[in-house]
């Protein structure tokens, strides 16, 4: 081996090189069909719990059409960032429509979820601040902070009394606080208590940006996320999200007031270093956004569905953590029993995520399940029928 591995690049090559050994690896299989319910995997269909495409939007017949006439009028791509050539009519577009939804001043586009996580912190905090993090936020947001050079502190997850003891603790040693948290947690399925995280800024001067990642086009009266939800929508200070859940494509935003969306505009380095989001990416979520008004069904669909799951698989008696919400968590664990779980149902025909160390600790070892607007009664029913087989068989359940 090379110099650039060391002992611990080692151990874990040794690892990937016994998953693989055991047939047991399920990591970037290749994929030859569009996001839908079902899935061609491997030359094979399969049913598809593993993307987070959950309202099915990524295939609407609209929004495909939508970006088709992206494509007819910009090509492929804009060639160049968003302060060069890279700000079309149709991104303002979009990002005028995101503030109105959150009741935003303002908005910015970004090339991706993770950048608008990494720009919207560093625009927020800098050295002489400190970041107050829930302990299962997701990676973008612990990246960001190392970025934004600020402090950083966790709090216990969605444990608002720990972050308020943590908080009269250091809001003598800080200019500046920012509350961060996740909307919908990305490995477990449950949302955060906006209404206290609302009280507690107030109370200690700090401010809050939540990830709105996996809660649009989820929760909320008319799936604009946590604020709507809870009929909040200035609790947070500010919002950063992704297009690659809801929309199931690529992209991310940031809303917030006109001044500071301004500030990250001339400061962020994730923004002002990328190119721009193709702008035929930025029809189909334009679209994806209208659709959230005009096919509210799908919402629906989602929500049935993920109450019958849901219920299904704890009927099995199997542990499905804190879930509310389309990210449904199978915890078993157990690093192996958990790779050979996955393989076994992918086996039977199901696509999931087996999620182990460093994702989550060993202990913590899981499958990770998406629910979709566009699973139907039999692919739930067919899933939860090969989950039963496979979970009595490897005595999870
Ligand atoms: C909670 C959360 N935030 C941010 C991101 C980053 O988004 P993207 O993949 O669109 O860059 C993800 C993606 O996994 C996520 O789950």
């Amino acid at each position: 081996m090379s110099q650039l591995v060391s002992d611990a690049m080692k151990q874990q090559a040794a690892l990937l090189s016994m998953l693989r050994r055991e047939n047991i690896y399920t990591y970037s299989l290749e994929v030859s069909s569009s996001c839908s319910n079902h899935i061609v995997v491997s030359g094979a269909e399969r049913i598809n719990f593993i993307s987070n495409n959950y309202l099915g939007f990524s295939t609407h017949p609209k929004v495909l059409e939508a970006v088709k006439r992206g494509v007819e009028l910009y090509g492929l791509g804009i060639g160049g960032s968003p302060m060069a050539c890279g700000t079309t009519d149709i991104h303002y577009r979009l990002q005028d429509k995101i503030a109105r939804l959150y009741e935003r001043e303002a908005c910015v586009l970004l090339a991706s979820g993770y950048q608008a996580l990494l720009g919207s912190i560093q625009a927020a905090i800098g050295k002489g601040d400190v970041a107050l993090l829930d302990s299962l936020v997701h990676r973008s947001i612990v990246d960001g902070v190392t970025l934004s050079g600020s402090d950083r502190r966790m709090w216990l997850h969605n444990d608002t009394q720990d972050l308020e003891s943590l908080l009269a603790r250091v809001r003598t040693k800080y200019a500046r606080m920012l509350i961060i948290v996740d909307s919908v947690y990305s490995m477990d399925g449950d949302w955060a208590d906006l209404p206290e995280l609302y009280r507690l800024k107030e109370e200690h001067g700090a401010l809050l940006l939540i990830d709105e990642a996996h809660s649009l086009g989820v929760l909320g009266k008319r799936g604009y996320g946590l604020p709507d939800h809870f009929d909040m929508p200035h609790a947070p200070d500010v919002i950063a999200g992704t297009f690659s859940k809801f929309a199931g494509a690529v992209g991310g935003f940031v809303a917030g007031p006109a001044d500071f969306i301004d500030h990250l505009r001339h400061n962020a380095s994730a923004y002002i270093f990328s190119a721009s989001l193709p702008p035929m990416t930025v029809a189909g979520v334009n679209k994806s956004f209208e659709l959230l008004d005009e096919e509210p069904q799908w919402r629906q669909n989602l929500w049935d569905n993920i109450s019958y799951f849901l219920k299904g698989l704890n009927v099995l008696g199997f542990d499905t953590g804190p879930s509310r919400t389309a990210v449904v968590p199978l915890i078993i664990r157990d690093v192996e029993k958990t790779m050979i779980f996955n393989k076994m149902i992918f086996d039977e025909g199901v696509f999931a995520s087996p999620i182990v160390h460093p994702a989550v600790p060993p202990a913590e070892s899981r499958i990770r399940l998406g629910v979709m607007a566009t699973h139907t009664r039999e692919d739930l029913d067919r899933s939860l029928g090969v989950f039963e087989k496979v979970g009595k068989k490897l005595e999870i359940i």
